[in-house]
């Protein structure tokens, strides 16, 4: 077997580790093995790599892995659980760099340097330069675009939505693109070739720029898992042009794991890939000015007497719990019902809160065990059987509206069927609407009683009730 056969059989080590540690990142006990395995999946591909490309040079194998290694930790550390989908846009747009950096490069290598009177699809042929072309475009147009997500989700340029002109602009770009791209192929002039792959970046760029623009910053989630998605067609394009097995292998796994996340947020948040990219469901009517009839108050002391008789009790989070870095205290308030012989449970609604595995990431901070964890699929047919739902800073993902045929913005949602629980309660500081803007009728029904407060606060006082009212085990 040759040196070249014994890399490419190398190479399934890696890829096999990708899907192994994908397919561990869909179930939340087992996500943290899956990111380290593909974690080390990286690692393995790039050493690979390194040694197929003739780089042993195992000086600058170390310190070019210490160098993005610290980067790394340094990004992740510096992050809060709430900041990662900051964290991801900023890796995409890394990724997209790396694809479009190494079209350039290959580029000067086999064109620009050797100068040889001849263009590019004559130096390298049709389908690599193409591929070429292909990793510059995708990769600056996922840099541009991650570099906006990023600077929206820090709410800086989060006004950004309305870019005059964006349709023609869009367009324009595109055929620009469209054009630098077939000039910088075919021109024989080293120069004119030069400079025409430079507009190529340029108007790549404006490309990933204007179509992220209209994007509001709640739906900037989707667009980022849409991003990784594209960042991974990227590297493989960058993969073809340099012929790189792992690279091509790589790029089609991130890329579509990313477009199967798009679409699972997409479903989850009753929104078509085209209405994030077209903008404004943050210019839905902000459901302000609704009024509520028959709204039940109630207060710590008087809920945890109804908690006491529950044998049976969902907590469902929501963003609200995130903001009110209410964890602790609901995982405290977990513990103490459990300690009563209280089966309890938290139901997971996908797009609870503002990104993906929001909820998970926050309740694993508070150390609830997986195991009180249960997805809405799951749950759902047995709020029935549940004595009592306690909704904390949830709206959206617990809106009766949701199951109407039509004439709501979140009709056809799937959502957390609390209504059906025997007596629900709902934490949160005021009748406010959720993301989605609207009225939510559950706070009407006869058996929901809110209890309104900072929801840290409430379920502090509430735990103090409850453990004050119930005998010591
Ligand atoms: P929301 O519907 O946004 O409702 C959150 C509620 O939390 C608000 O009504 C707010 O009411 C309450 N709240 C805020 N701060 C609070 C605090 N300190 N203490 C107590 N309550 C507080 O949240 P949800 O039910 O989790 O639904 C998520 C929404 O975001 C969905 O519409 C989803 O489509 C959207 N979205 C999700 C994602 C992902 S990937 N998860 C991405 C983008 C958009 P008060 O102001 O009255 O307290």
């Amino acid at each position: 077997m040759s040196a070249e056969e014994i890399t490419q059989l190398a190479y399934l080590v890696p890829v096999a580790l990708f899907v192994l540690g994908i397919k561990r990142l869909a179930r939340v006990r087992t996500a943290r093995t899956g990111n380290l395995i593909l974690a080390s999946g990286v690692l393995v591909a790039v050493v690979i790599t390194l040694v197929e490309m003739g780089l042993v040079n195992y000086t600058w194998m170390v310190l070019g892995l210490a160098a993005g290694g610290t980067v790394g930790v340094i990004t992740v550390l510096r992050a809060s659980a709430t900041s990662m989908p900051q964290v991801v846009a900023r890796f995409n747009g890394f990724s997209g760099a790396a694809a479009a950096l190494v079209g350039l490069a290959l580029f000067w290598e086999e064109v620009v340097f050797p100068d040889a009177g001849e263009g590019a699809i004559g130096l390298m042929g049709a389908m690599a330069g193409l591929a070429l072309a292909v990793s510059v475009v995708i990769g600056a147009a996922t840099l541009s675009g991650s570099i906006l997500a990023e600077a929206k989700l820090w709410g800086r340029l989060s006004r950004l939505t309305r870019v005059p002109g964006r349709g023609p602009l869009v367009v324009g770009a595109s055929i620009l693109t469209v054009v630098a791209m077939a000039l910088s192929l075919s021109l024989v002039d080293v120069r004119h070739a030069a400079l025409a792959i430079l507009f190529l970046l340029l108007f790549s760029l404006a490309v990933g720029f204007f179509a992220v623009a209209p994007v509001g910053g709640a739906d900037m989630p989707v667009m980022i898992s849409l991003l990784n998605s594209v960042s991974g067609l990227a590297v493989a394009a960058s993969g073809f042009a340099i012929g790189n097995t792992m690279l091509i292998m790589g790029g089609i796994i991130v890329g579509a794991a990313g477009l199967m996340l798009t679409q699972i947020m997409c479903v989850a948040m009753n929104r078509t890939l085209w209405s994030v990219f077209a903008g404004g469901l943050d210019e839905v009517a902000s459901g302000e000015g609704d009024s509520y009839e028959n709204v039940v108050g109630s207060d710590p002391e008087e809920a945890a007497m109804v908690l006491e008789a529950a044998r049976n009790v969902v907590i469902v989070p929501g963003y609200g719990l995130a903001a009110a870095r209410a964890q602790q205290p609901a995982a405290d308030l977990a513990d103490a019902l459990a300690e009563q012989g209280v089966q309890v449970r938290f139901a997971i609604h996908p797009v609870a809160g503002r990104m993906p595995g929001h909820m998970n990431v926050v309740l694993a901070e508070a150390n609830v065990p997986y195991d009180r964890l249960v997805e809405m699929e799951r749950v759902n047919s047995d709020f029935p059987n549940v004595d009592l739902v306690i909704v904390v800073g949830a709206n959206d993902v617990v809106n009766p509206a949701a199951n109407q045929a039509s004439g709501s913005p979140i009709a056809g949602m799937p959502i957390l069927d609390v209504e059906n629980a025997r007596r629900v309660m709902v934490v949160k500081r005021s009748l406010s609407p959720g993301y989605a803007g609207i009225k939510n009728e559950l706070f009407e029904r006869d058996h929901c009683t809110m209890l309104f407060g900072d929801a840290k606060q409430v379920l502090e006082d509430l735990v103090r009730e409850f453990r004050a009212g119930v005998p010591t085990p």
